[in-house]
Formats: structure tokens, sequence, C-alpha cells
């Protein structure tokens, strides 16, 4: 990136904001369409056939239990957007959450969200700027018994930083857990340019960071290379393609979303199935742990 270019954080950003303050408004079009939780859920429940909603709760409820969090414990949920994730997650553990995200749009949403749902004391959130997740540098060295992350570090260039100062801010012993967007070989799609075909695009309309995903070992890599013990790194969709939570009952809402940046939200759309259909996009999940001593 040469000085004049306008860095990729700051991109999403803009992506994320409110039309209202100069965004794309994908705050608006996800709220629209997915209310207040943007995220997959548990394949298992998807096949019980419960509501999207419904089915990342158990996601969150799973990571949640994997991380051992409950009342007393203080967490940074990182990308927290519209703050539904975060918000459930506080009241299933009573544990107290910071949500972290760079569109104070969005932090507005999730405060209100937080207020409605009677939660504004465990559940907080906090706008940082474009590249302080490299260091996140308003918390001290082992103030939070856990970090979670849902999908939100697919927009991160410089990922290696985010699990490093991740690392730094969790107390020894302390638990690292999220969900993310991840490329794969599938099928007849077994070299980098074909699966690139399909994730490159998907990368540029919904601005995750150039380059293509991240691999479920990749980003198991970035956690060791942090100093973090994994304990988990699991394909949620494993020999099969990710439809994840969105029936296609949903597909024409999407395509046909006509608010602030429409077009791009249904190009996002298109180019996502496509890579879903192909099999090369799926969600993934990690558990690490910091250890006792570094
Ligand atoms: C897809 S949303 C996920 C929202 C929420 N975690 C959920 O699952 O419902 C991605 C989030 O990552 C945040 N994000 C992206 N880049 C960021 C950055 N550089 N610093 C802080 N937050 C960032 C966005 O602001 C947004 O809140």
């Amino acid at each position: 990136m040469t000085s004049t270019e306008t860095p990729h954080e700051t991109l999403v950003r803009r992506f994320y904001d409110d039309a209202a303050v100069g965004g794309e408004g994908a705050g608006e079009a996800y709220t629209a369409l997915m209310e207040e939780v943007w995220h997959h859920g548990d394949l298992a429940a998807d096949r019980d056939g419960v509501s999207p909603l419904e089915a990342a709760v158990r996601m969150e409820r799973q990571l949640m239990t994997i991380a051992g969090v409950g009342p007393g414990d203080h967490v940074l949920d990182f990308g927290s957007g519209p703050g539904g994730a975060t918000v459930n997650m506080a009241e299933m553990t009573g544990a107290t959450f910071v949500g972290v995200s760079n569109s104070e749009s969005l932090s507005q949403r999730a405060r209100r969200h937080a207020a409605d749902r009677g939660l504004r004391n465990l559940a907080r959130f906090a706008t940082i700027g474009d590249l302080d997740y490299r260091d996140l540098a308003l918390w001290p060295d082992a103030s939070f018994d856990a970090v979670t992350f849902f999908e939100s570090v697919c927009h991160l260039p410089d990922k290696a930083a985010f699990f490093r100062a991740a690392a730094r801010t969790l107390k020894p012993g302390g638990r690292l857990v999220g969900l993310d967007w991840l490329q794969r070989p599938f099928g007849e799609h077994q070299s980098e340019e074909q699966i690139r075909a399909f994730i490159d695009p998907v990368c540029e309309h919904i601005r995750l960071a150039p380059g293509g995903l991240g691999t479920l070992e990749g980003y198991a890599e970035l956690m060791r290379a942090a100093g973090l013990r994994v304990t988990h790194a699991v394909d949620a969709f494993p020999g099969e393609p990710c439809w994840g939570s969105t029936p296609p009952e949903d597909r024409e809402a999407w395509l046909t979303y006509s608010g602030p940046s429409g077009d791009v939200f249904q190009r996002g759309k298109r180019a996502l199935d496509a890579a879903r259909g192909a099999g090369v996009f799926t969600v993934g999940w990690w558990a690490a742990t910091r250890p006792a001593t570094v």
C-alpha cells in the first residue's frame, strides 16, 4: 500500500457504516435481513430444522462451554457488530462482555440492542480505530478471561497481529474461541487458482481481506505463533457445501434488497452462493488457551 491509498480496514468501516454517516449501509442491510446476529449456526441445529437464530445461539453456547466462561468472567468479543451474539453470550453465561467494532454505527446499534434486552450492565460496546486491532492497546496485559471472535477476523489484513494482541490481553489460562469464514479445497476445485476463482469475488464484494480467505490450519498456526495452545480447530461443515443458516427461501430477500448500496449486497450474495455451491467456502471454529506461563 502506498501512503495515498486508503487502508483496507477503513474501507471495511465505510462498508458497515450507516448511509446517514456516509457509509455503504451494510449494517442496515444485514440488520434488515438477519436482525442482530450475523454469524453461522451449528450444523446439527440446522439439521434439526431450528431457526437460523437458534442455530447461531447453539454455536455460541458450544463455544462458551468450551471456553468455560461463567459469572464474574470478563470477555472481549472482537468484531461485535450489531451486538446480538455478544448479548446472547452475556445472557447465557452471566459474564461481563465488551464488544468491539471499528464502526460506531454498529456499536450504537449494539448498545440499543443490549438495552432492549435488559443487559446493558453485562454487555457494553466500544468503538476502536481502524488499525487498533493490531495491538488492542486500550486493554492492559491479562485483562480478559476469554476473547471471542465471530466472523470478524476475516476482514483483517494483519491477522497475525490480532492474534498476538488477543494473546497478550488474555489472562494466563484464559481462552480464545472464535468462528470464521474460510476457504478449502473441495471436489473438483483443488488448486489455489480454482478456489480463488470463487473466493476472490466474495472478498471483493464483502470487503474481506484481499488475498483470499484463511484456512483452518492457517488460523491455528497464527494462534500458535502468538503463543497460544490450540485445543480445537474444526471445519463446521466437513465434507459438504456450507449453506449454513441461509435457507433458500431467504435468497429472494437478499437478491431484491433495495436499501442503500443494494446492488453491492446483491453482488455479494451471488458471489458467496457460488462459493458455497462449489464447496470451497466454509466456516471453522477454534479454541486455544494462553499457557499459564509464557
Ligand atoms: C460480519 S460482522 C460480525 C458481527 C458479529 N460478530 C456477529 O457475528 O453477529 C464483522 C464485524 O467485524 C468488525 N470489524 C471488521 N474490521 C474491523 C477492525 N479493523 N477493527 C474492529 N472491528 C472490525 C466490523 O465492524 C463488524 O462489527
